[in-house]
């Protein structure tokens, strides 16, 4: 169980750096990869326990990966979709609630038993949501504990049938899983999605000769294409440079440029709403490739005021609710998160985990059912706090003790590797130092390594 403290940062913050790889994209151009015929080339992959997860389980279903971490690639061979075969063992997804939601809708289309499961923060994670979907489509699908958790288990079918599907839930994951599995339908499926949330598998898959069509919120999907490799040159992961803007918002005097953002509008619900409240976040060098906007962000610290959200903008902003949270403890009046209970069922109950924390650092915070009601500003103070083994809450936290008054020790920090291997480095990179992990940890390990 790793352990750091965090020393209130006394320096202005600044530099300008390359945004961490996205992790959304990477699982889903790897599957995608496997999925098309040829070797499909990924550039800027990211390369976190998560992914790691993807990638093994891509193996197991008979793709050829080859991972090159120091170059940032990834290359996945593939014969197509048909050549997928039947695992030859369980497929283990660890702590990644994407790699078990998606390939779950691969799946359902091949031909013999496939057993999925992984950490015990996955198993607690509810999973009836694609089960009692993906039964429409005549794959026999079930879990533990009548349906609820994984372990899963599958036994794919060849055609599966076509369906008509509204999601009860707004979830890019959900929907994706739909998406794969309607790629293997005897006809065309319809997918209804009443809120929008991350649309990067519909546009990954057009982009490789997918006929994915929307028309108002229904998504078509028409299977029996051949899907032909293709580079993918993946943008940055707003949700990992979210501690990094929301640290130079924070601190009097910085400023920062943050480089190859992914800024598809499902995904820039914190930019939009920050910048409401008076934030200094300008993007520049702004581009589209294969339908997904992406560019520059320049960022200066601000002064913030409260900010509402309501349940239509919670998938464009889903994972930075907890840094959202520590944003609010600053900003001046009264900051009302609604509609967010999806964050209950994330790698840890995020509402619980993040106001548990902030108040023990002396944050006024009321907790309801589905959101959190944040008064700002107020001193945080320093003490001890728990990561809840969620990368998001740690490191939401290391941002909340940089701008403590007093140092704060956070447990069980080697979560952070999940989605951010290299966070540490990068707020050295922007000039915070002030780390000091107190146990052997995996990011010590790292530094050692890089000394040696
Ligand atoms: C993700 C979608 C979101 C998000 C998760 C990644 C994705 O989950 O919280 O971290 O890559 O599709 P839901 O779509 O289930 O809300």
């Amino acid at each position: 169980m790793g352990k750091v403290r965090i020393i209130p940062v006394s320096v202005k913050l600044s530099g300008d750096i390359f945004c961490p790889p996205d992790k959304s994209f990477s699982h889903r151009a790897a599957m995608i990869g496997a999925l098309s015929s040829g070797e499909t080339i990924i550039q800027n992959f990211s390369f976190c326990q998560d992914t790691w997860s993807t990638l093994h389980c891509l193996e197991l279903l008979g793709v050829k990966v080859q991972a090159l971490p120091n170059q940032g690639m990834v290359r996945i061979s593939s014969s197509g979709k048909e050549s997928l075969s039947e695992p030859s063992d369980v497929l283990d997804v660890g702590n990644s609630g994407t790699t078990l939601r998606l390939i779950t809708g691969i799946i359902a289309g091949i031909q013999g038993l496939s057993i999925l499961t992984g950490d015990q923060s996955i198993r607690r994670r509810p999973m009836k949501r694609i089960i009692d979907p993906l039964r429409k489509t005549g794959a026999v699908i079930g879990g533990r504990d009548r349906d609820q958790y994984a372990p899963l288990y599958i036994i794919g079918k060849k055609p599966l049938q076509a369906f008509h599907h509204t999601l009860e839930i707004p979830s890019a994951q959900v929907k994706s899983c739909l998406l794969f599995a309607a790629l293997w339908g005897d006809n065309p499926s319809f997918i209804k999605e009443p809120i929008l949330s991350r649309n990067h598998t519909e546009n990954m898959l057009q982009a490789v000769g997918g006929d994915i069509r929307k028309q108002n919120e229904v998504i078509q999907v028409y299977p029996g294409k051949e899907f032909v490799a293709r580079p993918f040159h993946l943008p940055g992961d707003i949700s990992s440079a979210a501690f990094l803007i929301a640290v130079t918002l924070l601190i009097s005097g910085s400023h920062l440029i943050i480089r190859n953002l992914g800024l598809n509008p499902t995904r820039t619900g914190m930019l939009d709403c920050l910048q409401k409240t008076g934030a200094k976040i300008n993007p520049f060098d702004v581009r589209e490739e294969w339908g997904e906007r992406q560019g520059h962000i320049a960022i200066e610290h601000s002064v913030l005021n409260s900010f509402e959200i309501g349940q239509e903008e919670i998938p464009s902003l889903i994972d930075e609710i907890p840094i959202l949270s520590v944003l609010a403890t600053q900003a001046h009046g009264r900051s009302i998160i609604r509609g967010a209970g999806e964050l209950r069922v994330k790698e840890s109950d995020r509402l619980h985990a993040i106001s548990k924390n902030l108040i023990d650092l002396g944050a006024q915070i009321d907790e309801t059912e589905d959101g959190l009601i944040i008064s700002g500003p107020v001193r945080l103070k320093g003490g001890k706090v728990k990561s809840y083994g969620d990368h998001r809450i740690a490191m939401s936290m290391v941002i909340a003790g940089l701008i403590a008054d007093a140092p704060v020790e956070i447990e069980d920090i080697e979560c952070i590797s999940i989605s951010y291997p290299n966070f540490f480095q990068d707020l050295q990179k922007i000039g915070y130092g002030g780390f000091q992990f107190l146990t052997d940890t995996s990011f010590n390990n790292a530094y050692n390594r890089e000394e040696a």
